[in-house]
């Protein structure tokens, strides 16, 4: 039984995880990570990349291809050289609810058909081709990726089990496209790392990459280990941190299952907004507070998105007048007592994703530099870390919070932006290089 009389603070003690809690998932973090590169089970996979550090110096004209979730890009990309890698030109495609649950060859002819626009027809040789698959993959070879279960919402039929790259070849060669090689795939946190290295030949490489955006995960150099993809997303140690609408959530999202990426469901932007408009209604039946919540694009499963928390936080006005006008939009009137809690939510629901991704982040560095003696480099990307204003100051303090200001210092977290495309083709160019190192 709660000891609040008042909902919202029940809530708000729920959703805070202490200092100990968090320092204890830090720690289970780090005995999965050794668990998975065991092979003795656990929920994080540590697969192996095949992905090669870049030395800075590639360069030339790569086509990349980024999919995983609703948008994807496919383009041209050129690497000077010395750091620079620019879009030359590009298209963006768009799926629909229903594309998500369909055949795999309907997914990869729309990724084709963009990919064909941007190869066009001048040019009979092929260019080698990055694809960034931002889902759970087996790399068997920089080239050979053979999915696994789906994430962020998608379930494809009967996807598990085949090469993604073979199903993108097959989809070129049926609309006849021959100019394109599709010579490398990674996971989105490995072109994030990748991305970051690149970019400054002169520093030492990127230790981690990290993407919070719709999913959640992170890629770490292990050294004589490679470059592995942790699928951190689906860590599963998380029962302590748990408040009574994540266990709920869990169970009711049904796809990924009950169980399955059990802290991607706590700190990902496709559960955020989800997460929030649960709880709302929940004190929509308990308070006073949003009257007319249930009403609108509220009631529904996946009708508040995670964007809205964003511009909540945005909203400086004093009586959250943007708020007041979007929430309206979608059917609901509010009163500025409802737009205050309707922000604390939010809030709560933000910082504890940050501070779960902060102590996810010192599990895996811990991994590497158990003291957290050297300096290390994050190369961080995603709309949840980029859009949400403050996200990363949260994490920082997070990071503060469970190992002090001093060695909290010694980890940078750079922003790179547009590090999916852009990584892909530095995975491309890498790929292409001669010989080892
Ligand atoms: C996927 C990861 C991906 C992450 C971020 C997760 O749902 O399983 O492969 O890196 O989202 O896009």
């Amino acid at each position: 039984m709660s000891t609040h009389a008042d909902p919202l603070a029940a809530m708000a003690a729920a959703l805070t995880p202490s200092t100990a809690a968090l320092r204890a998932m830090s720690e289970s973090f780090r005995d999965e990570i050794a668990r998975g590169l065991a092979g003795s089970g656990g929920s994080l996979k540590m697969l192996p990349t095949f992905v090669r550090q870049p030395r800075g110096d590639e360069r030339g004209q790569v086509m990349f291809l980024d999919w995983g979730g609703t948008y994807g890009r496919a383009g041209i990309a050129v690497l000077s050289g010395d750091g620079r890698v620019e879009v030359e030109r590009e298209e963006v495609f768009e799926f629909s609810d229903e594309d998500k649950m369909a055949p795999p060859e309907h997914v990869f002819d729309t990724i084709a058909a963009a990919v064909a626009r941007v190869a066009g027809r001048d040019r009979v040789t092929r260019r080698p081709l990055g694809f960034a698959y931002s889902f759970p993959a087996r790399l068997e070879r920089i080239d050979r990726a053979i999915a696994l279960s789906l994430t962020k919402g998608w379930r494809l039929q009967a996807l598990e089990g085949r090469d993604v790259v073979e199903l993108l070849a097959d989809a070129l060669a049926r609309r006849g496209v021959r100019n394109v090689a599709v010579s490398a795939v990674a996971n989105d946190t490995v072109a994030a790392l990748a991305l970051l290295t690149y970019r400054d030949r002169f520093a030492p490489p990127a230790d981690i990459g990290l993407i919070v955006g719709t999913g959640t995960n992170q890629a770490a150099d292990l050294g004589a280990l490679g470059i592995r993809n942790l699928e951190s997303g689906n860590f599963a140690a998380v029962t302590a941190l748990q408040a009574p609408c994540d266990a709920a959530l869990d169970r009711e999202v049904g796809e990924p299952p009950p169980g399955v990426q059990r802290f991607e469901k706590m700190v990902a932007g496709h559960y955020l907004g989800e997460i929030v408009r649960r709880l709302a209604n929940d004190l929509a039946s308990r308070s006073t507070l949003f009257r007319s919540w249930p009403a609108g694009a509220l009631r529904s499963p996946f009708g508040f998105d995670t964007a809205n928390l964003s511009r909540i936080e945005a909203d400086g006005s004093p009586d959250l007048s943007d708020t007041e006008r979007f929430l309206r939009g979608m059917g609901v009137e509010s009163s500025q007592e409802d737009r205050e809690a309707l922000r604390t939510l939010a809030r709560l629901v933000v910082t504890r994703s940050a501070r779960l991704v902060a102590a996810a982040l010192l599990g895996t560095l811990s991994h590497m530099d158990p003291r957290l003696e050297s300096p290390h480099l994050v190369a961080v990307d995603g709309s949840l870390y980029g859009g949400y204003p403050g996200y990363d100051r949260l994490v920082r303090r997070g990071l503060e919070e469970l190992v002090g200001p001093e060695r909290a210092d010694r980890i940078r977290l750079e922003f790179v932006k547009e590090s999916t495309a852009l990584g892909a083709a530095v995975i491309a160019a890498v790929a292409g290089r001669s010989g080892a190192p």
